[in-house]
């Protein structure tokens, strides 16, 4: 699994893009500004049907050009090709994958697993539970059959339910049908969630030991409600104050993943660096597991590694993603910091950003 082929028209600043990856290492190096983001930022569009940087993409369609369309082509599969179009005039996104023009977003996500680590990755630890949750769901997609499904049907009877409790006057065996629907799928979801965690957490530590050994670091999973309680208990138990919060105060959609160290919450304990080291080695297991589980590696987008971690880690964590065999594109604004890195057997192409004078930028591949 990888990416032999990736052609881009009309992202950002960058011309026509025409590469061909290694199946291992590539590097991308380029000045400040040069599209280096850029790039990366259209392979994760490529694979998600969304961009890191902006929640409209028509900010990614390079100015005044009409449209911007990715393309990628994944070894295995002859057919195993990914097609992103989004026209400037129509917000619509429009998805081919494997020759099919009906693909759905979840089609694009299964088919290119992906992980991202960049400056912004670091907020996993201090954001809202949202991203964790978010993290944690993209593994039990890719390693659980069927979450999506249940997750959709979760979130349909959670979406009635809050309708609901805003209504007013509630009809109580309104309620009851929507309560049921939600604690039968939100039960489901703890399930495969669970699975999937008792699986993660031993690849974490194990990761996490290689990168940087932090004694008293727990990872614990939250399913978002009582934990000596029903779900299908819990919701009826707390309609009155659901209705006077207008929402589902506790259920699935509250699921988060409690990183610690020595009871406190990381993010007030840990340094810059070791919560950077955290993070990298939950991105890494996630992908480590991913291949044990699914037999299927994912490609890793790094952005901007070098900041705040020192050498020695900087390498500790290359190493760690060159024994996975890992697709990764990994941009370096130093031409020289990422050139004598990787082990001689491990195949690594090298590229450069320039800029080409008309403000656009090239990618050129480097000898
Ligand atoms: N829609 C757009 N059309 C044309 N150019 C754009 C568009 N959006 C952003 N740019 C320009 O693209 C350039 C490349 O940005 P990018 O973030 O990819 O650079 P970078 O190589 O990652 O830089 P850095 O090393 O500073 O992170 C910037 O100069 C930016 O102003
Ligand atoms: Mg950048």
């Amino acid at each position: 699994m990888g990416l032999l082929q990736l052609n881009f028209d009309g992202l950002r600043n960058l011309q026509p893009v025409d590469m061909v990856p290694s199946p291992g290492i590539n590097v991308i190096n380029g000045a400040n500004g040069s599209g280096k983001t850029s790039l990366l930022e259209g392979i994760h569009i490529l694979g998600m049907g969304r961009s890191f940087r902006t929640r409209q993409l028509k900010h990614a369609i390079q100015t005044d050009a009409p449209y911007l369309t990715l393309y990628g082509r994944l070894a295995g599969d002859p057919d195993a090709a990914l097609g992103v179009r989004r026209l400037r005039a129509s917000s619509e996104l429009e998805l081919r994958v494997k020759g099919d023009k009906n693909a759905r977003l979840a089609d694009l996500v299964q088919t290119m697993p992906l992980q991202l680590i960049n400056p912004d990755a670091f907020r996993l630890l201090e954001g809202s539970p949202s991203g964790r949750r978010e993290f944690l769901d993209w593994g039990v997609f890719h390693v659980k059959q069927g979450f999506l499904e249940i997750w959709k049907r979760a979130r349909r009877a959670l979406k009635h339910r809050n309708a609901l409790l805003r209504h007013g006057r509630i009809n109580p065996q309104e309620l009851v049908v929507w309560e049921q629907e939600l604690a039968n799928w939100g039960g489901k979801m703890d399930a495969l969630r669970r699975a999937w965690f008792t699986e993660f957490l031993p690849v974490f530590e194990e990761t996490l030991e290689r990168l940087l050994p932090l004694p008293g670091l727990t990872l614990h999973y939250a399913r978002g409600w009582d934990k000596k309680r029903t779900l299908a208990d819990v919701l009826e138990g707390s309609r009155q104050t659901d209705q006077q919060m207008g929402f589902t105060q506790q259920g699935p959609q509250r699921a988060d993943l409690r990183i610690k160290l020595n009871k406190q919450p990381a993010i007030e304990v840990l340094s810059r660096g070791q919560q950077k080291l955290v993070v990298s080695a939950l991105k890494l297991a996630q992908g480590r597991l991913l291949e044990s589980a699914s037999q299927r590696r994912c490609i890793y987008l790094i952005d901007d590694l070098p900041a705040e971690l020192d050498e020695h880690h900087r390498l500790l964590f290359c190493q760690l993603l060159e024994d996975m065999r890992c697709q990764v594109f990994i941009t370096s604004v130093e031409p020289q910091a990422l050139r004598q890195t990787w082990q001689a057997h491990t195949r690594v192409n090298m590229f450069h950003v320039k800029h080409a004078g008309n403000g656009l930028s090239q990618l050129m591949p480097e000898g």
